[in-house]
């Protein structure tokens, strides 16, 4: 159980920048996700972090402990692998044992720790199997297991579920959650998965090629991304581009897709481009006559499809300049041609960069 220090972290693969001079502090008993594309650098990260990959300059702490410079297997670190990684010519016993046997601890107290171990992972009296016996969730579990049975500081997984089925990694999010919480330990998970990371996470840093782009709670990333990448990758967006025509004061104005809208937009200023990003399910379709609620954005657009996903309905609109948007709603809607979409403003994050 400790803190985590990355500082100013980096590290190339010739001319690839795999991990760019990242920083991050993760907390003591935090569940901590790197959430981002393939080839991003999450892997690097975590095996600089497990002492699996050398860093070219900054420096890891554990606590107060300086680690970088420390080979792996005195990090004190449990890693688990996308491929499992179990050996097939071991036991699930010994597979589990694997690692209390290399730090030359008495046989009984092994034996007692396995045990324990596979009690927590879900796999008790599974000691004398062997992993061809075992699914493919069985065999992270055993994974799982061999991270955890020598009462790592920190526990280190890369993809853990991406191999399972759909219905067993939903199954196996909230297993691996509770055994983090009941062992109180810091976690560093690593996922292309954005709801694998909304879902299990304390925090979440989105990487980018080489950078983290934004640490949050999973609520702040969703509701307020950064920047137009984070609120791509992570759900579904409208980046709509507007201009500020009046800023600078306590209300502002802002012209979006034709129509110009006042409101408090606090640090725009006059003559910005700005870019809105606004969640489909934000947005509300107005049948004729509504009234939108009180100071909610109100747009004229036309409805082009309606797609019908079973528990939601997607909206395919277009604004009067042109601009795309998508909404989404519960409801089905008897709604064509030109309408009245309305979103809250205070729903809508206001991007100085364009997406
Ligand atoms: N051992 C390596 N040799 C050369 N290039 C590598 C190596 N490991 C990673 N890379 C490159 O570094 C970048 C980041 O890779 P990686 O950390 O595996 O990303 P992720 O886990 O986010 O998919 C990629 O461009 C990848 O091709
Ligand atoms: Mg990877």
């Amino acid at each position: 159980m400790t803190t985590i220090t990355i500082d100013s972290v980096a590290r190339s693969f010739g001319s690839v920048r795999a991990v760019d001079r990242v920083s991050l502090e993760i907390r003591d008993g935090e569940f901590f996700t790197l959430l981002g594309p393939s080839g991003c650098g999450k892997t690097t990260l975590l095996r600089m972090v497990a002492g699996f990959c050398a860093l070219d300059s900054g420096r890891i702490l554990f606590g107060t402990t300086r680690v970088d410079t420390l080979p792996a297997y005195k990090r004190n670190a449990g890693m688990v692998f996308q491929n499992y990684a179990v050996f097939p010519n071991l036991s699930v016993g010994n597979n589990v044992a694997y690692g209390l046997k290399a730090r030359k601890i008495a046989k009984p107290e092994i034996a007692r720790r396995v045990e324990r171990a596979l009690a927590l992972v879900q796999l008790e009296g599974y000691a004398s199997r062997w992993p061809h016996q075992l699914s493919g969730g069985q065999l992270q579990r055993v994974a799982i297991a061999r991270a955890i049975v020598i009462e790592p500081h920190v526990l280190l997984l890369d993809e853990p579920l991406s191999n399972l089925d759909a219905k067993l990694r939903v199954d196996m999010r909230a297993e691996i959650r509770h055994l983090q919480r009941q062992l109180g330990i810091t976690v560093i998970y690593v996922t292309h998965d954005q709801d694998e990371a909304l879902s299990m996470s304390d925090r979440i840093a989105v990487m980018r090629a080489g950078n983290v782009e934004q640490v949050d709670e999973p609520r702040a990333i969703y509701e307020r991304p950064a920047t137009p990448f984070v609120a791509q990758f992570v759900g579904t967006i409208n980046l709509l581009p507007a201009t500020a025509t009046i800023g600078g004061g306590a209300k502002s104005e802002i012209s979006l897709g034709g129509t110009t809208i006042s409101g408090q937009f606090p640090g725009v200023q006059t003559g910005d481009r700005v870019t809105l990003s606004v969640r489909p399910e934000t947005i509300r379709l107005l049948v004729p006559g509504e009234d939108p609620p009180r100071g909610w954005i109100v747009l004229s657009a036309t409805l082009e499809d309606t797609e019908y996903l079973g528990p939601v309905t997607r909206f395919k609109l277009r604004l009067t300049d042109g601009t795309r948007m998508q909404a989404m709603a519960i409801t089905a809607s008897a709604l064509s041609g030109h309408i009245r979409i309305a979103f809250d403003p205070a729903r809508v994050t206001i991007l100085r960069q364009a997406p």
